[in-house]
């Protein structure tokens, strides 16, 4: 018997194949959902998973109340392959190496870095607002802010939620000094020493880190340089062993940009519920992005087993050291946490943050921003086209850092090495992984401000790579 195949595959390939053809152009609205509904007899949901598919992929890009348009400029790299095999559980040891490698890449992640002296005027009206703020405080430094933190922050943090289809309440939010604190405490309230977690690979090396000096098992997941965590091979992976928690970055997760589409965020929520799982989702790049900014997982979250782990490092500041997290059923305990470890925050660093959003400084500043990381993620891919050795790489639209991978041959922690004597700093792909299967790959940041001496640093790569 012949299996017909589904039909948002059907309607994918035929608008793919009219985008391929030239049928619509980039930059060029395609028909709207329920045009595409009425036309081909199917369901909505059908149509926006063919959609959500093709987006996926570079092809084609949302925009907010317009419908889907061609991508301006669809990927000219090819995607990265990722490996699909499963892996069984293992203990974590980062090595000294990686340790040497984190500290500086975590910290520069591509040198030379930006010699450009002008500070974005965004920033400079923060560090009024905190100056204000340090000012009404008028020296009274001897108290404690309440644990959770303050509550105009979370206040402006919960604003800015709910344009991303989620509605937090400011008792649901608690301020942590970053990501990485918030990703700790989510690991800390959730799992017991031995307890296995999954993780995407690649994913961030941050995690390893902390599954490691909490005693945690790590289990990899395969994660696609488009879409992200593989959430069928997630599913095969919790058959055969017992998982305690998933850590995951649904949006321009960190090395490769991808997003994950809808509906592997929706299996995603349903295999935790099934498997009675926490997701710790990092979303420290969410808001990055220039053409989407996509709804955190929070807003399927319909069971409360979503621990939200977000930080203003990746979009403002690293040095503010301000988070948060969400910890859904988790909350208490975590805010528990918070005060047993750290306390409480700065207050006036606090403050200063939230009139700097509630004076709609951050939103003005972060419309620049992602342009600027746009037009620098365009020049890297720019330079990238003119080298000579054949590369796969990822085009995201929102994050800060593209995904290569090169030929075989090539060993990217020799090339780091090579590269750190000229001072250039890289980061090896073997980082994003304890599996070692990312050894031919390479993370590079479009972070910062193009230079010249960034470009020529870039130019002579691939004469290390011998
Ligand atoms: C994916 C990801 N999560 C978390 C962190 C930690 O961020 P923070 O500086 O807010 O602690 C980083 C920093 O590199 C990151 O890339």
């Amino acid at each position: 018997m012949k299996v017909e195949p589904p039909r948002y595959l059907v309607l994918e390939e035929k608008l793919r194949e009219g985008i391929q053809q030239g049928r619509w152009q980039p930059g060029e609205r395609l028909p709207s959902i329920r045009a595409l509904c009425q036309g081909h007899s199917l369901a909505k949901i059908t149509v926006q998973h063919a959609l959500q598919r093709l987006e996926a992929q570079g092809l084609v890009e949302a925009r907010e109340r317009s419908g889907f348009f061609v991508s301006m400029a669809p990927n000219r790299f090819e995607s990265p392959t990722h490996p699909v095999t499963l892996e069984a559980p293992q203990p974590v040891s980062v090595s000294q190496v990686f340790q040497d490698i984190m500290s500086r890449s975590a910290a520069f992640d591509l040198l030379p870095g930006s010699d450009k002296n002008d500070v974005p005027a965004g920033i400079v009206q923060l560090n009024r607002s905190i100056s204000r703020a340090l000012r009404r405080q008028r020296g009274d430094f001897q108290y404690y802010d309440e644990p959770a933190g303050d509550p105009s922050l979370r206040q402006q943090i919960a604003l800015r939620a709910a344009k991303r289809g989620w509605q937090a309440e400011i008792d649901e939010l608690c301020i942590t000094s970053g990501c990485q604190q918030s990703l700790f405490l989510a690991l800390m309230a959730v799992c017991q020493q031995g307890d296995v977690v999954a993780v995407e690979a690649p994913g961030f090396y941050g995690v390893l880190q902390l599954l490691e000096q909490l005693g945690l098992q790590v289990v990899e997941i395969p994660a696609s340089a488009e879409t992200g965590l593989d959430v069928g091979a997630f599913e095969q992976t919790l058959q055969r062993w017992d998982i305690k928690a998933c850590v995951v970055s649904p949006s321009f997760a960190t090395p490769t940009g991808a997003s994950m589409p809808l509906h592997a965020r929706a299996h995603l929520i349903e295999l935790a519920e099934r498997h009675d799982l926490a997701i710790i989702e990092d979303d420290i790049y969410g808001e990055s992005g220039w053409l989407v900014v996509p709804d955190t997982l929070k807003a399927v979250d319909h069971s409360n087993r979503v621990i939200h782990c977000s930080s203003l490092s990746k979009v403002l500041s690293r040095d503010l050291r301000l988070g948060w997290i969400s910890g859904g059923r988790w909350h208490d305990d975590i805010v528990r946490l918070k005060l047993t470890s750290q306390l409480a925050s700065s207050r006036f660093i606090q403050r200063g943050v939230a009139d700097f959003f509630a004076d709609g400084g951050y939103a003005a500043y972060l419309r620049r921003y992602r342009q600027q990381l746009q037009r620098q993620r365009d020049q890297l891919l720019d330079l990238l086209g003119t080298w000579s050795v054949p590369i796969r790489a990822t085009s995201p639209a929102g994050g800060l850092a593209l995904w290569l991978e090169l030929p075989e041959h090539v060993d990217t922690i020799k090339l780091y090495n090579r590269a750190l004597d000229e001072g250039v700093v890289i980061t090896p792909g073997e980082l994003f992984s304890m599996s070692g299967k990312f050894s031919n790959c390479l993370r590079l940041s479009f972070a910062h401000p193009w230079t010249r001496a960034r470009a020529e640093a870039l130019m002579r790569l691939p004469s290390l790579m011998a």
